[in-house]
């Protein structure tokens, strides 16, 4: 598989039944920092006092990021399954990935990454943080979604022919269950800043939007499609179908999808420019593959007035600045 061609998630085969779900472990940092941006939000085009954000790639572990607060849930489960090794998989510079192993190493297990593409020469970005963490890699070149989960299920009949216990995660760390991460993320929010009226996030594989729409409502979140999956649409039907009480009308998610360009790993032009201006207003550094999407999509909802000059938004900032260390696009941005 391509790094352009992230396969669709979906539930992991050992999912337990809603009524056994065990509690989140805790592996992160929390409440993440709410920050205001005025020189950003100006810029914008926002009133100087509408712009925050919310600092989850400061959640702790492994380099931070969104993907701490879905593994908590993933891994509740994975030791509740008695499991000796956590499998997943990914782009090779999957943030997933990356924390998948650092969550690893906190809790004593070992892990397994299939990532989809051909070995590089030399190890850059997340790849030298997987191998850090100790993860054990295996190289999937021309993946398809569907070899890509064969490969991890054959990885995980290895690690049951070894005596071990294999966890399997999805693709991006996304489930119904993991999304309850970021519905916890929606009334941490609420606590900090009481009337938001705008969340803007990145969409992977979903389950971020997922779980703040969970807890804030569908209207005041904004998911800015990345291309990681083909329907951003269906997949967060189906991941809030899973979750108790969070169903919602496909019409009333707001999934803005001019933020793709040529593709998941394409550094688009929009996005450089939000990491230039992040960087120059803030000090605040964003990935080449989501977040700036997310700023560029936040910047082109003000200037279409989906988003009101006073309107009360946060920029949810993921995390994935490692990525930008093994991006193509890195020499256009140095
Ligand atoms: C840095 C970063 N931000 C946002 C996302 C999107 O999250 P989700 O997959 O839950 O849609 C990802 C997913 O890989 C990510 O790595």
């Amino acid at each position: 598989m391509a790094e352009n061609a992230p396969p669709e998630s979906r539930p992991p085969e050992n999912a337990q039944p809603a009524s056994a779900q065990p509690a989140p472990v805790c592996l992160g940092t929390w409440p993440t920092p709410v920050e205001p941006a005025p020189r950003l939000a100006a810029a914008a085009g926002l009133a100087a006092d509408a712009l925050w954000i919310k600092r989850d790639d400061l959640s702790g572990l492994g380099g931070g990021g969104n993907k701490v607060r879905k593994l908590q849930y993933s891994c509740a489960q994975a030791l509740a399954a008695g499991a000796t090794t956590l499998v997943t998989s990914g782009a090779p510079q999957s943030n997933h990935a990356r924390l998948t192993a650092a969550a690893a190493a906190r809790l004593g297990l070992r892990s397994v990454l299939v990532l989809g593409g051909e070995q590089p020469a030399l190890s850059q970005g997340n790849l030298v943080l997987d191998r850090l963490a100790g993860a054990q890699l295996a190289w999937l070149p021309g993946a398809t979604p569907e070899r890509l989960r064969d490969e991890v299920e054959r990885q995980a009949q290895q690690v049951r022919d070894g005596g071990g216990v294999p966890y399997v995660i999805p693709f991006g760390g996304s489930s119904s269950f993991s999304a309850r991460g970021y519905a916890d993320c929606g009334t941490e929010l609420l606590d900090q800043l009481p009337g938001i009226d705008h969340v803007v996030v990145a969409f992977g594989s979903g389950a971020t939007m997922a779980g703040l729409v969970a807890s804030l409502g569908a209207g005041r979140v904004i998911g800015i499609d990345t291309g990681a999956v083909a329907d951003p649409g269906a997949t967060l039907e189906t991941l809030l179908d899973g979750m108790p009480g969070a169903a919602v009308r496909q019409a009333d998610l707001r999934i803005d999808r001019g933020q793709v360009g040529a593709g998941y790993a394409e550094l688009t032009p929009g996005a450089a420019a939000a990491m230039r201006l992040a960087a120059r207003t803030e000090g605040i550094f964003l990935d080449p593959t989501y977040t700036a999407r997310a700023l560029a999509g936040l910047i082109a909802c003000v200037a279409d007035g989906r988003i009101g000059h006073r309107d009360r938004t946060v920029f949810l900032h993921t995390g994935g600045l490692p990525g930008l260390f093994g991006h193509p696009g890195l020499p256009q941005l140095a």
